[in-house]
Formats: C-alpha cells, structure tokens, sequence
C-alpha cells in the first residue's frame, strides 16, 4: 500500500457515517456528553487509563491494515468525538480543512500547538504525499499515540511532550495550528500567545477560537474572541483573513503579506 494511501484516497465521507459516529461517541455510561468531560477523562472511559490509548492505537492500525479507508477515517472521527474540542469541530469537518486550504500554496509541513486530538482529522487534510506534522501537547501518552497515528496516516510524525507556551515549538514549517487554545493559555498567561505567534516559524499560522463556551450556556463568544484577537496580532503587520464556521471561528494569518 502506498504510504499515503489514506491521504491521497480522499473520498467524501458520508455525512451519515459522521452522524452516527457522533452518536456513538456522545454519551458515557453515565449519560453526560463526552464534550462536556475532559479527555483524561473521556479516554479512561475506553478502558483503564493506560490500556485506553494503546487499545484505541490497536483499532486504528487494524483498520488501517484493513485497507479499509470508510473504516478507518469512521474511527478517526469516533475518537475525535472523545475530546470536546474536536467533538464540536465534526459537524464542519467535510469543508473545514479544504477551504482552510483553499488558496494556500501546497502544505507539505505542519505544526499543531497544543493539539490534543486534532492530527486525527489529517485523512481530512488536503495535503498531498507524506506530510511532515509535529504536534505538542503536554501530555505524553497522548503525544505518543499522536505519533503512531500519524505514521499510520501516511505523515511523518515529530511529535513532543511539551510546554509550547514556556517553550514554544523552534521547527520550520508550512503552516501552524493554533486552534482553540487561546482561551485556556489566557487563564494562564495572557501575555504567552503573542510571543508564541511570533516565535512560530511558518508562513501561515491558523488560530481559531470556539464559538460556543464548552461550559454548554449556549452564549456566543464570537465578537469578544475576534476582539482577543486583534489584540493577540496588534503592532504586526501581517495579513489576516477571517472565516466563521458553524462551531469556530478562524483567523488565517500570513506572515508574509503586509497590511498598511
Ligand atoms: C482546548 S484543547 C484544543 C485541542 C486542539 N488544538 C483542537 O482544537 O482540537 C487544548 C489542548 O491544549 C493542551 N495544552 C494545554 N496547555 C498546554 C501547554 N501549556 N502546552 C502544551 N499543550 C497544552 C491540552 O492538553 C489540550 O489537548
């Protein structure tokens, strides 16, 4: 099979199997959405917590050695829906990734900052050949479960356990995710984002922001995480183009155009 089997073999995936993959990844056995638990949590809810990500690891290479592609990127979409982050970004993943990509020049490497679950929608990538992704997070069994993923997936996979707000990533890439995480580094430290888009070493920089508070209130943060933003990218001149999905909100930065 050719490395990048899963990649190259794109099709549209159904929005029915999204659905009932949703379904089966909503409720614990307790009843409560899995977008409402964190992803220790959720992830214990597999299995004990050390067995959870190597029996999750298990499923996803059987399907890959399958050669079944509906299956695996089924699975892929199931596990996103563990983590609340990913779970809410299922509903637009058909179109998310290619009219993110759409106009961009080819994307051959990526960064993903803090990226919890988010290199499983790499099948859902427009990214031709065998993409180089390196993915932090701080924790390190789940990075290292991103990593097998991604080999797996056809990339080559660099992936760290790592504090990227005290010690942001220093590899070059195509692009950079940034997705969803600048309300919690802000409960950190409100002055580490700006640094860290400015350390990022990629051309693109994509930095998205929920569009509903995941305590579930239903109140819309867009107009107050668009004004974070402009407070995150003030002072630089770089190019920013702003997209509104259903469940995020995203700003395409290009550090290589200049606004006046
Ligand atoms: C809101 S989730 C976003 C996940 C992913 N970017 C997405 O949108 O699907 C936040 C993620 O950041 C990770 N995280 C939080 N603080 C971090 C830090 N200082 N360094 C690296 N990862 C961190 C968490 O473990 C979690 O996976």
């Amino acid at each position: 099979m050719a490395q990048a089997y899963f990649l190259q073999g794109r099709f549209s995936e159904t929005a029915n199997t999204i659905a009932q993959a949703r379904d089966a990844a909503t409720n614990d056995a307790h009843g409560r959405t899995r977008s409402q638990l964190g992803l220790a949590r959720s992830l214990r809810a597999l299995g004990d917590q050390t067995g959870a990500l190597a029996a999750a690891e298990a499923a996803v290479r059987a399907a890959k050695d399958s050669a079944d592609v509906q299956k695996f990127r089924s699975l892929c979409v199931q596990f996103m829906g563990l983590h609340s982050s990913t779970f809410e970004r299922l509903e637009i993943l058909e179109h998310f990734y290619d009219s993110l990509f759409a106009g961009l020049p080819r994307i051959h490497s990526v960064i993903d900052v803090a990226c919890g679950l988010n290199p499983l929608s790499l099948p859902w990538m427009p990214i031709a050949g065998s993409p180089a992704y390196y993915a932090y997070d701080i924790y390190k069994d789940l990075i290292d479960f991103i990593g097998n993923f991604v080999r797996l997936a056809g990339g080559q996979p660099h992936v760290e356990a790592r504090d990227v707000l005290h010690t942001p990533p220093v590899v070059r890439a195509d692009l950079a995710f940034v997705l969803k995480n600048v309300p919690c580094f802000d409960q950190i430290d409100r002055a580490a984002t700006p640094l860290l888009l400015d350390r990022l070493d990629a051309r693109y920089v994509v930095i998205s922001f929920p569009r509903q508070s995941l305590g579930g209130t239903g109140r819309f943060l867009t107009e107050q995480h668009a004004t974070r933003f402009a407070e995150l990218v003030q002072g630089r001149k770089w190019a920013v183009s702003r997209m509104e999905y259903k469940t995020e909100l995203v700003f395409l930065i290009d550090k290589t155009e200049t606004r006046p």
